[in-house]
């Protein structure tokens, strides 16, 4: 399947569903874009393209050969219901969800709702256990998220989940948007990498320093 014919659904009227919107549409992909009000993405769809509509999550799940998650972490699984599990099933589902509590950061170090045994990934995949979740996306700030230009250097994207051939789509996506792809193996892998975001953050809130990505050495 060429990326032309790949129809992307992105349930996410934030900041990440609008850059991963984007950036499908500037890759070539076809994007419905979906909230629970479809029309507060009318000036999106408006300046997006003919590539680009918009709809409910239940329509976009229907829509999407390959459907991006981009909501608000304590609200993923309310979201993953409004999309219709049956939906979703045998398809690939981009989760980029981190589970942020409402409490605010600990100088500097975000809360989280979840523990080091058991991440939102996994809690999202059994609630869904016939789509094919992978994690992606969750460890950078939004404005990185589609080729960032780090003067040459591909920054590294961790991704997790259980179904193999999901993921090689998924890296098929973050090799075009830019990225060096560390697959971390299956879901259990979540509960190290939705961390990252904390990690990724402490300088955002420490020193206003957004602008980082990170890079797994190796030789
Ligand atoms: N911001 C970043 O740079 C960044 C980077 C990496 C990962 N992330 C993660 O990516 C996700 C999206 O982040 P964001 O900043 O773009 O937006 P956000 O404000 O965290 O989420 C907005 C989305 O959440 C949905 N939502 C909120 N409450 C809901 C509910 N009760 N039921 C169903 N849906 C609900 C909204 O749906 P409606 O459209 O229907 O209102 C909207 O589409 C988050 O999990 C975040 O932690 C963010």
């Amino acid at each position: 399947m060429t990326s032309q014919a790949t129809k992307v659904g992105v349930f996410g009227s934030g900041q990440v569903g609008e850059t991963l919107a984007n950036g499908f549409i500037k890759h070539g992909y076809q994007v419905m874009r979906a909230s629970r009000s479809p029309e507060k993405l009318a000036a999106w769809k408006a300046g997006a393209g003919e590539r680009a509509s918009t709809g409910s999550p239940a329509e976009a799940a229907r829509f999407a050969e390959l459907f991006v998650l981009a909501v608000k972490g304590g609200a993923a699984e309310t979201a993953l219901e409004a999309c219709g599990v049956k939906n979703l099933a045998g398809k690939v589902v981009i989760d980029t969800t981190n589970p942020l509590a409402d409490a605010p950061p600990e100088n500097g170090v975000l809360k989280f709702f979840t523990n080091l045994d058991q991440s939102l990934l996994e809690r999202l995949q059994r609630q869904a256990p016939d789509a094919h979740l992978v994690k992606a996306f969750s460890c950078v700030g939004n404005a990185l998220m589609v080729n960032p230009d780090f003067g040459g250097t591909k920054p590294s994207m961790f991704i997790c989940g259980n179904h193999s051939a999901a993921k090689e789509k998924v890296v098929e996506v973050l090799v075009r948007f830019g990225w060096e792809v560390e697959d971390m193996g299956g879901a259990e892998a979540a509960r190290a990498i939705e961390p990252l975001c904390m990690l990724w953050c402490i300088p955002g809130f420490k020193q206003n320093r957004w602008t980082h990505a990170f890079k797994l050495l190796k030789k």
